[in-house]
C-alpha cells in the first residue's frame, strides 16, 4: 500500500516513477510528513530517490531533468498538452478562483471595478499595478487620447480587403501593420518605448475597429472626437453620420465601458499566452498583439460571442431547445458560451453582463433572442450532462445579445472583445519582458516519429 497518499504514474508499466501527491489527505494509518516543502520522487527504473523543492504549491519542471537512467539520458520531462497543469509564469496581475467563480484584477474584485471605475482606470491598474489618482488618470487619459488618430495609410490597407472580409481578419492585419509605422517599438528593453506602444495600442485599437466597420458598410470614415470618453469616442467613430457632434447614449456608453472592463484581462488564457509566447521572441508588441488577436478569433475563445449569436439563430425558437440540447449531448455540437477551462462555477463576468442586458434592453428594446438564451441556460443548468461537467455560462453567452441590441454587426463581436482585452495583453506582455526568469517560449516534445533512415530515390518509392 502507498503510505503517503495518491500514486500517480508517469511512463509505461515497466518504467514507473512514483510521484506522491502531498496535497492529498493522508490515510489514517499513514505517517505524518516532516512539513518540509519538498517532494520525494523514487525512480523505480533505477531505485534512486530524488528530492525536489515545492514553492507556491508547484515544482520546477526542470528539477525533474536530474532524474536519469544513465549519464547520456536527457532526463525526465513532463507531458502536458494544452497546459492543463503547467504554470508558465509568475504573475501579479489577475487572480481567478474557478471553483468559487472569483475574478480579481490586482486584488480588486471585478464587481467593484465594474461599478466604480472606468475602463481607462482599469487599464492603468492592469499596466501600472495600482489604481490612478485624479492627476495620474488625467495624465494617462491625455497621453492615450494624443494617439487616437490613425495613419491615413490604414484606409488604403483596408481598401485592399474584399468587401465581405471578416472584421477580425482586418483587425489582426491592422494591428500587425502598426509595427511598420512605429519600428522603434522593437526596442522592447526601453521602458519609454514600451510605454509609447501601450498608449498607441489602447488609443488606436478602437479607431482601427471603427474604420473596419465603416469600410465593411461603405460609410465614410469618422475621425476620433477626443472630447468624449473612451467608449463614447468609439461609439462616435462607429455611428456618427452627418451630426456635427455625436452624443452617445449615456447608458450605452457606460455599458460598453463596463464590457471593456470585464474583458480586460483573464490571466493565462489562449490569447494572452500567445501575446507572451510571441513577445518572448522579443518581437515588437504590435506584432505580438496581432498574434494574440488571431488566437482570440477562434470559436473556442473570443470568437465564441459571435458563435453564440449564430447558434441562437440556428435554434430559432424556444420550442426547438430540447432537440438542440439533445444534439449537444450526443456530441453533434457544443453549447457555445458555456464551459470554461478555469471556471467550474458561474463566470462572475456573465452574472454582471446578464444584469447589464436589462439596462440596455430598457433603451434599445428587448433582443428577442434573449428568451432563447435564458431558456437554454435554464435547461442546461438542470441537465445532468452539464451539471456533471460543471458547464456554466461564460462571458460570451450574454455579451453578444447586448452588442447586437447596440447595433454592432455580429462579425464585429470578437473585435469588441479584443478592444477590452488589449490592456490585459499589454500588462501581461510588459510583465513577461521585465521578468528575469522568462526566456523565449520553447516547449519540448515527445518525438514518436521514425528513427534515422536513408532517403530513397524517387524511382525507389512505391
Ligand atoms: N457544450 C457541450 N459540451 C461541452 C462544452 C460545451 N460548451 N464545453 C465542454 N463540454 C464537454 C466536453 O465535450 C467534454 O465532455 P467529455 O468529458 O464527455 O468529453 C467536457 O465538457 C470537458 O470539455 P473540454 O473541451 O475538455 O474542456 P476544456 O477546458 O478543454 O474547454 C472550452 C473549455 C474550450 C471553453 C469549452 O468549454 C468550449 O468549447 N466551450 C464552448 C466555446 C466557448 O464558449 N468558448 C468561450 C470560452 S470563454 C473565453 O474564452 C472568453
Amino acid at each position: 500500500m502507498n503510505l503517503l497518499g495518491d500514486l500517480t504514474t508517469i511512463g509505461n508499466s515497466d518504467e514507473v516513477v512514483e510521484v506522491f501527491n502531498t496535497n492529498q489527505e493522508r490515510p489514517m494509518d499513514a505517517p505524518s510528513g516532516t512539513g518540509k516543502p519538498t517532494l520525494s520522487i523514487t525512480d523505480n527504473r533505477t531505485g534512486k530517490t530524488y528530492e525536489v523543492k515545492i514553492e507556491h504549491d508547484t515544482i520546477q519542471a526542470t528539477d525533474l531533468r536530474q532524474i536519469k537512467v544513465n549519464a547520456d539520458d536527457f532526463g525526465l520531462m513532463t507531458y502536458d498538452p494544452a497546459f492543463m497543469n503547467t504554470a508558465s509564469c509568475k504573475s501579479t496581475i489577475t487572480y481567478i478562483d474557478g471553483d468559487k467563480g472569483i475574478l480579481h484584477y490586482r486584488g480588486y474584485p471585478i464587481e467593484q471595478l465594474a461599478e466604480r471605475c472606468s475602463y481607462l482606470e482599469v487599464a492603468y491598474l492592469l499596466i501600472r499595478g495600482e489604481l490612478p489618482n485624479k492627476e495620474q488618470l488625467d495624465d494617462w487619459t491625455t497621453h492615450i487620447f494624443a494617439h487616437t488618430y490613425a495613419h491615413e495609410n490604414f484606409k488604403k490597407l483596408l481598401e485592399g480587403f474584399r468587401h465581405d472580409a471578416h472584421p477580425m481578419g482586418m483587425f489582426i492585419s491592422a494591428l500587425a501593420s502598426l509595427s511598420t509605422l512605429y519600428p522603434c517599438a522593437n526596442r522592447i528593453g526601453d521602458p519609454k518605448e514600451r510605454e509609447l506602444a501601450a498608449y498607441r495600442l489602447i488609443a488606436k485599437a478602437p479607431t482601427l475597429a471603427a474604420f473596419i466597420y465603416r469600410r465593411s458598410m461603405g460609410f465614410p470614415y469618422a475621425h476620433p472626437d477626443n472630447s468624449l470618453s473612451y467608449a463614447g469616442n468609439f461609439l462616435n467613430m462607429m455611428y456618427r453620420i452627418g451630426e456635427i457632434k455625436y452624443a452617445p447614449h449615456p447608458v450605452l456608453e457606460k455599458t460598453l465601458d463596463v464590457l471593456f472592463i470585464l474583458h480586460a484581462d483573464h490571466e493565462q488564457n489562449c490569447s494572452t499566452s500567445t501575446m507572451r509566447g510571441v513577445g518572448s521572441s522579443h518581437v515588437d508588441p504590435y506584432s505580438a498583439a496581432a498574434g494574440a488577436s488571431a488566437a482570440l478569433y477562434g470559436n473556442l475563445h473570443g470568437g465564441a460571442n459571435e458563435a453564440v449569436l449564430r447558434m441562437l439563430d440556428e435554434v430559432g425558437s424556444v420550442d426547438k431547445i430540447p432537440a438542440f440540447i439533445k444534439d449537444v449531448k450526443e456530441g453533434k455540437g457544443r453549447l457555445m458560451g458555456f464551459g470554461h477551462r478555469v471556471y467550474k462555477n458561474y463566470d462572475p463576468r456573465a452574472s454582471i453582463i446578464k444584469r447589464l442586458a436589462d439596462q440596455v434592453f430598457a433603451i434599445t428594446g428587448r433582443n428577442p433572442k434573449l428568451d432563447i438564451a435564458l431558456e437554454l441556460e435554464r435547461i442546461a443548468l438542470q441537465d445532468d450532462y452539464f451539471i456533471k461537467r460543471k458547464l456554466y455560462p461564460n462571458v460570451d453567452f450574454y455579451s453578444g445579445l447586448i452588442y447586437q441590441a447596440m447595433q454592432f454587426p455580429v462579425a464585429m463581436f470578437p473585435v469588441l472583445f479584443a478592444l477590452g482585452r488589449m490592456s490585459g495583453w499589454i500588462a501581461q506582455w510588459a510583465e513577461m519582458i521585465t521578468d528575469s526568469e522568462q526566456k523565449i517560449a520553447r516547449p519540448r516534445q515527445i518525438y514518436l516519429g521514425h528513427a534515422k533512415r536513408d532517403v530513397p530515390l524517387l524511382i525507389q518509392r512505391s
